[in-house]
């Protein structure tokens, strides 16, 4: 069935195809109408404009729908690991049981991060962001690792280095970052266990793994394994379509999640937080969020694509409640994030607004309550955020109408003007 739009201007007429997706969204598909019509489009932010047609993650924003490969996260989080989701993603299947076998095996043989790579973290000044140090040195890794000559080996070897190095070098900036004694991963622990083990083991407390503790580790990677074209994903895109290494491509991905906009809002959500409870403003926070004059946005509220209850975030509210309960610790930023959610979600501005919590509202609740040093919380968000990334780049490099991605714009600026010289000025 193809059906198409009309355009309509100064007595011309030009026709442009429509192309559908499989879940039904329809798009006007442009990539004929500067040729055809001499216009270009212009859409600040991107909110109406699809950049792909992508085979790997469904949102349907206005019904809080979110799927991996057709697989609703909600199934994912109760039944699958995140080694599983991140094959899902990456492959486009769930993996046979030879397959999962045959990829942690992988995983673990490549965990370990060149000896030489300690000398750039002694060097990073202690105060340093993770985030900064992450994104530098997973650019980093792609000189110690000569290129292959065959690609697809190469891109197969760089995928498993990635998924499985990052959990190491995250954990190598937390232990340096403090001068405590860096911790190993091991062979007998799997994906997420190795990962806290590494982040908490110390010769003097040796770290007691909670199967409570693994599982809200594992179910926060799930719920962040990909969240289709959102801006760290298109960076990712963007960067990786001038054909760069992985490396770099996945580098990009991380400074742009580093945003107190994007992945970054989960610390500030706790920041937040932490100020309401200090200052006792909660009310304040509201009206300052409603205020345009004021820049104060209530984090961890609103969505691009969510115009409904984030499924994330739903899932991420239960979680903080079972693993608090489960840790016996009572955490009074919880009881702050519940009510402001019940405030906010009665206030005519927000639901006019379509405003409600997402992913990061309740994740650092839970990130705390197993230990993460909130300066690490976007780190976490970028691990679990790998797959989906490694996925979006895979299915670019694979599309046969790949190209450069390289925006117009209106040019608003003077008109043709003289260089005058400085005795002139
Ligand atoms: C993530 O894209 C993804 O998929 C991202 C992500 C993923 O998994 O990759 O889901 C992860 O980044 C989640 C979002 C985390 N960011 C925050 O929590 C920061 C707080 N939220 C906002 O800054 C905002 O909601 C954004 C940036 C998330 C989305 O904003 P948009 O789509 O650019 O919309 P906008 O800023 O133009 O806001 C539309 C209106 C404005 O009011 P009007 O001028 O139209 O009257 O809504 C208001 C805004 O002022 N608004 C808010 C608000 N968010 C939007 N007002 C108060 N508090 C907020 N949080």
């Amino acid at each position: 069935m193809s059906e198409s739009v009309k355009l309509i201007y100064n007595g011309n007429e030009f026709e442009l195809p429509v192309i559908f997706g499989s879940e039904g969204e329809r798009a006007i598909d442009i990539s004929t109408l500067r040729e055809k019509t001499g216009f270009i489009t212009l859409d600040t932010g991107y909110a109406n404009t699809g950049s792909c047609e992508s085979a790997i993650t469904y949102i349907n924003g206005e019904k809080g729908i979110l799927r991996y490969r057709g697989i609703p996260v909600e199934q994912l989080a109760e039944h699958a690991t995140f080694k599983e989701t991140a094959y899902l993603l990456i492959n486009g299947r769930l993996p046979t049981r030879e397959e999962l076998t045959r990829f942690s095996v992988l995983l673990n043989d490549h965990s370990l991060v060149h000896e030489d790579m300690r000398a750039f973290y002694e060097n990073f000044p202690r105060s340093s962001h993770p985030m900064g140090i992450l994104s530098s040195m997973v650019n980093a890794l792609r000189s110690f690792y000569p290129e292959l000559q065959n690609l697809e080996e190469e891109i197969n070897m760089t995928v498993t280095r990635l998924l499985s190095k990052v959990r190491t070098l995250a954990a190598l900036s937390y232990k340096i970052s403090r001068g405590h004694k860096v911790v190993y991963p091991r062979p007998d622990l799997a994906y997420c266990s190795n990962f806290l083990n590494m982040m908490f083991d110390s010769p003097v407390r040796p770290y007691e793994l909670d199967e409570d503790v693994v599982r809200a580790l594992r179910v926060f990677w799930i719920l962040h394994a990909d969240h289709e074209q959102n801006c760290s994903t298109s960076a990712v895109r963007l960067v990786g379509s001038a054909r760069v290494t992985l490396y770099a491509a996945i580098s990009a991905g991380i400074a742009a999640l580093w945003g107190p906009l994007h992945g970054g809002a989960n610390q500030a959500v706790i920041e937040m937080l932490s100020e309401i409870a200090e200052k006792k403003n909660m009310k304040k926070a509201v009206e300052r969020a409603k205020d345009k004059k004021d820049p104060f946005r209530l984090m961890g509220f609103g969505h691009r694509v969510y115009k409904a209850y984030d499924p994330r975030a739903r899932i991420m509210k239960k979680m903080a409640d079972k693993v608090l309960a489960k840790l016996n610790i009572s955490d009074p930023l919880l009881d702050i994030a519940k009510e402001l959610e019940e405030i906010a979600l009665k206030d005519d501005y927000f639901i006019e607004h379509h405003l409600y919590p997402n992913v990061d509202f309740y994740s650092g609740i839970v990130l705390r309550a197993i230990g993460i040093p909130t300066n690490m919380f976007t780190v976490l968000f970028a691990i679990g955020r790998l797959p989906g990334w490694i996925a979006q780049w895979r299915e670019s490099i694979d599309d046969p109408k790949w190209k450069l991605y390289r925006p117009r714009q209106i040019y608003i600026g003077p008109k043709e003007t003289s260089f005058v010289p400085i005795d002139e000025r």
